[in-house]
């Protein structure tokens, strides 16, 4: 009796099947990269508009001073900014941003104009400012307007630049799986066919059920697994448990679609703009809608800039988040009033450690001057906000073994700390030595 083995040819058709996605799958990244590299330049298109400023450190100051009551392109408080370096010379900016009233008492003639055709608004002087600063604002303000996309020629680019390549690669591997698969029933059919010819006899599938026989038989080998099973179960088992309560990665949906990628990161707002108890005090806390429409009286369209990149979402979608701010805070964009109706937004809170914990923020935020990414992970990346850090009595332990307590400039405690140092017989104290394994630092 003769067995055919049909293995050759079965992992021969195996390795060509690989060879041939694999060669696919090196074309379709190919592309991608050349896709990225063409793509990059386009991007670095926001160079430093002409003159001495630097117009990404322009729209920072822009936004945060500025912003309240001025956009580039649309009357707003004060009148659109962009060009408004040819409008006027210099110096006369100069003195206008650093002390606009004094200009109009003073009786400037294009001061008093400007003042009477703005209803006598009031700017804000701003006499920090440095000369250079301001013309770096100017910079940005000169910047030649983006060029609006029609979305759908942006959709197709988008397409064109990955979507398609990577559905015809799919498309045509799954047609490779699929002509395998009908040659592979095609190449077993005639296997037996010319056995059953030639009076060959193919091997039946018996010998599994022969061995599950000898294996039940075999006292040693049940031992054996049953142990390993019983020990991965509990190890599992022990991991599922103490996962409980542990809520790293949670990222609930907000009512509003807040993007800290939008405001602290693309807009560069500070933390502490919006969370300012964060020094100061125990918590950090959720800042008011008032502060929101500092900016957001103004800011009531998505404009979104040609140099970032808002891939997350739609401009009519953010528009639309807006409009839900609107709603709560009952501010009527075309009256430019409020309506006096009101509907409290509910945030919902994402980091939330037991009653029984005490922390503090300021504690470590201004006395140790931890930075809020540490604990809080890259906040200024994330479209939607989620608890980065495990907040487990472990990580605050393990971090107070490891910090340094800082020392330097903090006349306040330097006796303190050198007679600790001199007790641990250390020369850098942790935060632990401090007492910041105590139970009842952290524990009520
Ligand atoms: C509190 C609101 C407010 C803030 C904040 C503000 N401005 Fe103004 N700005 C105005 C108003 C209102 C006018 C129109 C003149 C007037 O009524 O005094 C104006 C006018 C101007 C003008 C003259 C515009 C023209 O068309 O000639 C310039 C330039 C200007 N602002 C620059 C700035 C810069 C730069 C900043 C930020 C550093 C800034 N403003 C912040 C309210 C503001
Ligand atoms: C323009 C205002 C604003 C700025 C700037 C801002 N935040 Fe927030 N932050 C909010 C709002 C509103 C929420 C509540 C909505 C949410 O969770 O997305 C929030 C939520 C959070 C939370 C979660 C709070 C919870 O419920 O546990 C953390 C952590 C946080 N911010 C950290 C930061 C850090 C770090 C920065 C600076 C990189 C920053 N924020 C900048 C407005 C702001
Ligand atoms: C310092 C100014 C400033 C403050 C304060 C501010 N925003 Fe914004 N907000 C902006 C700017 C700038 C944009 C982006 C506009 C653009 O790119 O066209 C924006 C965009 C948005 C958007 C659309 C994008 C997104 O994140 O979904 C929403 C919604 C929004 N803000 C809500 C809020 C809320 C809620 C608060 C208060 C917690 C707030 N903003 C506070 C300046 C501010
Ligand atoms: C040492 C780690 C650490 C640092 C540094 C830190 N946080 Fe927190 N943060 C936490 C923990 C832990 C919580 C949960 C507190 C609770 O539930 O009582 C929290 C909660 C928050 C909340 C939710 C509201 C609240 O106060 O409970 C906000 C908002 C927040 N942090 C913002 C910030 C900002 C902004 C900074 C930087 C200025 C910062 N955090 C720095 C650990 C940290
Ligand atoms: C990123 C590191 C880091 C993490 C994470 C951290 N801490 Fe701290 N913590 C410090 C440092 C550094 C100090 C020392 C501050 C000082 O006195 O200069 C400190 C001090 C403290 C103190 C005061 C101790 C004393 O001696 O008075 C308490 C209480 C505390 N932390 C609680 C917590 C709790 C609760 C957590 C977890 C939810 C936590 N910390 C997480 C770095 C951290
Ligand atoms: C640096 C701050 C810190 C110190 C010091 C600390 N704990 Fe904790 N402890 C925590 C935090 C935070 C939690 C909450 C952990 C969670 O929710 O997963 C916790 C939780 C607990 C729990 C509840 C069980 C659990 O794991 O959730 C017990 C019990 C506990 N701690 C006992 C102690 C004892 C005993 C000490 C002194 C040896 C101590 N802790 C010191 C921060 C601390």
């Amino acid at each position: 009796m003769k067995k055919v083995g049909n293995h050759t040819s079965f992992s021969r058709i195996l390795l060509f099947c690989l060879a041939f996605s694999l060669s696919f799958s090196i074309t379709s990244y190919a592309q991608d990269t050349a896709a990225s590299v063409a793509a990059a330049p386009a991007d670095a298109t926001a160079a430093p508009a002409e003159g001495a400023g630097d117009a990404v450190k322009g729209k920072e100051l822009f936004n945060t001073l500025c912003a309240a009551c001025h956009k580039l392109d649309a009357k707003s408080t004060g009148p659109a900014l962009r060009g408004v370096a040819d409008k006027h010379s210099r110096e006369w900016l100069y003195s206008w941003v650093k002390n606009s009233s004094d200009m109009i008492k003073s009786g400037d003639a294009a001061a008093v104009k400007l003042f009477a055709e703005n209803n006598k608004s009031v700017m804000t002087s701003f006499p920090q400012l440095s000369h250079g600063d301001i013309d770096n604002i100017l910079a940005y303000t000169s910047a030649p307007a983006p060029v609006v996309e029609k979305p759908a020629a942006a959709a197709a680019g988008e397409t064109s630049k990955t979507g398609v390549s990577n559905d015809l690669v799919l498309f045509a591997l799954m047609l490779v799986l699929v002509v395998l698969i009908v040659m592979l029933v095609l190449v077993n059919r005639t296997l037996r066919r010319v056995s059953a010819a030639n009076g060959v006899e193919v091997a039946k599938k018996d010998s599994s059920v022969s061995l599950w026989r000898a294996y039940a038989k075999n006292q040693f080998l049940v031992f054996v697994t049953v142990v390993l099973l019983l020990l991965s179960s509990s190890y599992f088992l022990y991991g599922y448990l103490m996962q409980i309560g542990v809520d790293q990665g949670y990222e609930p949906i907000q009512p509003i679609h807040f993007s800290h990628k939008i405001h602290a990161g693309d807009n560069g707002i500070d933390c502490k703009y919006c969370h300012s108890s964060a020094r100061v005090s125990k918590t950090s806390g959720i800042p008011s809608l008032n502060v929101c429409m500092n900016c957001h009286k103004n800011v009531s369209e998505f404009q979104g800039d040609k140099d970032s990149t808002y891939v997350d979402h739609s401009k009519e979608f953010y528009s639309g988040e807006i409009k839900k701010l609107y709603d709560a805070v009952g501010w009527d964009a075309a009256a430019q009033k409020y309506t006096g109706k009101q509907k409290p937004v509910k945030w919902v809170r994402v980091h939330n450690l037991p009653d029984f914990v005490y922390f503090n923020h300021s504690q470590h935020v201004s006395v140790a001057g931890v930075e809020c990414q540490t604990c809080h992970g890259p906040v200024e990346t994330m479209e939607v906000m989620r608890q980065h850090s495990p907040l487990t009595m472990g990580w605050c332990i393990n971090c107070h073994r490891e910090t340094d307590v800082k020392v330097e400039g903090n006349d306040y405690y330097k006796k303190i700390h050198d007679e600790l140092a001199k007790k641990y017989g250390v020369q850098k104290l942790t935060a632990a030595n401090m007492g910041g394994t105590e139970c009842g630092k952290c524990h009520y």
